[in-house]
């Protein structure tokens, strides 16, 4: 008896030092488990499900109502997990257009911003890069010609509660596509460059890991961090994404305005008079579909605010220097989602 209680013990420990934790979420998208997956009982870790073993919506939702939600594999098996995920993206985004669009967008975005998890993780890692960035361009061209289904889509991805790290630059590039293609002044080409630009444009936020966003008071050394993201983000994609000058200069510029220090000043236009920037209208609607996006989604320490409020702020931002754009703004989120909220 003495000796199985002491063998359990140094299975337990041995299990502690092996396993590293998944999200639920990554097994919603896959259709067995590719591995085993360990859950705690009564403080003790657990195989609760089976290498093998399908992995349906209800079992997950059993699994979650038992209080299953902290979900670990053993760190051998990790690749497993994220290559069966990058599998799907692949395959979802290949398929596209066949079947239910809203069905369709809704798990190519769902599983985009998973990758984008793995992706800060490892923000050097060129399989994740290019991956993420032909599944972003494929949805680009898919939504392109049905703008009428963002809403719906931005809507249904909010409900999922994906790390805000993750979600908000895809919300922020949804809105921005639609927003150019309803201005109609902008090419197909134009509209894929810029939203490539506005989804990564966040990457050098991988220097800090996720969780601690969500904290409200980040220690010095990390506001730091926060504030030099751009510039961050300018180091790890320069000369792995085709991006021209031009838009890597639009990420390097994404924060012409400061909310960690409440200045509230939008300012391209003296930017663009020095020289300094060739695109100030561009880096403009970059910046305020982020603005919108960081203000309706949620964080720990404040609730999400509501689309037609946020345009409050963002009239602050910019409807004295660029007035006409700030009315287009407001009739784009008039058109396609004010009136179905
Ligand atoms: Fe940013």
């Amino acid at each position: 008896m003495e000796f199985t209680e002491s063998y359990d013990s140094i299975k337990q420990n041995l299990l502690t030092l092996q396993v590293v934790p998944i999200s639920i979420r990554e097994l919603l998208f896959i259709s067995t488990a590719p591995c085993d997956i360990y859950g705690i009982k009564e403080g003790l870790f657990q195989r609760i499900l089976r290498k093998g073993v399908f992995t349906n919506k209800p079992l997950l939702r059993d699994l979650i109502a038992k209080g299953q939600v902290h979900l670990f594999v053993k760190r051998n098996d990790r690749p497993l997990i994220i290559d069966n995920v990058q599998k799907n993206l692949l395959n979802v985004t290949r398929s596209l257009s066949v079947g239910n669009p809203v069905e369709n967008g809704r798990s190519v975005m769902n599983l985009l911003t998973i990758n984008m998890g793995y992706l800060y993780e490892d923000p050097t890692n060129d399989k994740h890069l290019k991956l993420q960035h032909q599944c972003a361009k494929n949805l680009v061209y898919f939504l392109i010609n049905r703008i009428n289904i963002l809403e719906p889509l931005q809507k249904d991805f909010i409900k999922q509660k994906h790390h805000f790290v993750y979600a908000q630059p895809l919300i922020a590039s949804i809105f921005l596509l639609g927003l150019m293609k309803y201005s109609q002044l902008y090419t197909d080409q134009e509209i894929e460059n810029l939203f490539i630009t506005s989804y990564f444009k966040d990457i050098g936020m991988s220097s800090i890991p996720a969780e601690k966003y969500d904290q409200d008071n980040l220690t010095e050394k990390e506001k730091e961090l926060l504030s030099r993201h751009a510039q961050h983000s300018v180091q790890i994609l320069r000369g792995r994404l085709p991006l021209s000058p031009n838009h890597i200069n639009i990420i390097q510029h994404h924060h012409s305005f400061s909310l960690l220090t409440n200045d509230l000043h939008l300012d391209l236009k003296s930017k663009e008079q020095s020289g300094e920037l060739i695109a100030g209208f561009e880096t403009m609607l970059v910046t305020v579909m982020d603005v919108i996006s960081a203000m309706i989604t949620g964080r720990p320490f404040r609730p999400p605010t509501k689309l037609f409020e946020s345009l409050d702020l963002v009239k602050i931002l910019i409807a004295d220097q660029y007035p006409q754009e700030f009315r287009l703004i407001v009739s784009y989120f008039k058109s396609f989602f004010f009136d179905k909220n």
